[in-house]
């Protein structure tokens, strides 16, 4: 059988996900999204545009948020990656995500997961200072519902709670 019948290949590669190893094979070109959401089952991070344009992908790569869609899996192999399902502490939402519901924040919720992820980043990353601030460094998560004025609110009463 050639190579081309049997298919793509697949290399095995570890991921530190949510501070658990997971082992996977995978196709040297499937994206960090794909390996999450069809291989190991962590669904919370949404396919949007599946071309860097929506935010709806959006975790962290060692504390840093990335667009999952447009990183390969096999690059992340000996860093840590951090998605949606991997925020609670003991058990408990996120700060983030109690000020989500709290402001109402969301509508059909298909963005929520990247906006969350990107709001608690904006925060760590001094880029939550100011509403213009916000809006700018929000700018790469798209809400087709225009929530955006709650997510403000949400992430306004967050930064302020950590002062
Ligand atoms: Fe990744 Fe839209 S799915 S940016
Ligand atoms: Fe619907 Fe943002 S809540 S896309």
């Amino acid at each position: 059988m050639s190579s081309s019948e049997r298919g793509p290949s697949r290399a095995p590669v570890t991921l530190r996900v949510n501070g658990s190893l997971r082992d996977v094979d995978l196709e040297p070109r499937t994206s960090l999204l794909d390996a999450l959401r069809e291989h190991l089952q962590l669904t919370g991070s949404k396919k949007g545009c599946d071309q860097g344009t929506c935010g709806a992908c959006t975790v962290w790569v060692d504390g840093r948020r990335v667009l999952a869609c447009l990183t390969l899996a096999v690059t992340c192999e000996g860093h840590d990656v951090t998605t949606i399902e991997g925020i609670c502490a003991d058990g408990e939402p996120h700060p983030m995500q109690h000020a989500f519901v709290e402001h109402d924040a969301f509508q059909c919720g298909y963005c929520t997961p990247g906006q969350i992820m990107s709001a608690i980043a904006l925060i760590e990353e001094g880029n939550a200072t100011t509403d213009e601030d916000i809006a700018e460094f929000m700018s790469g998560n798209i809400c087709r519902c225009a929530a955006y004025p709650n997510i403000r609110a949400a992430i306004r009463e967050v930064r302020d709670a950590a002062n």
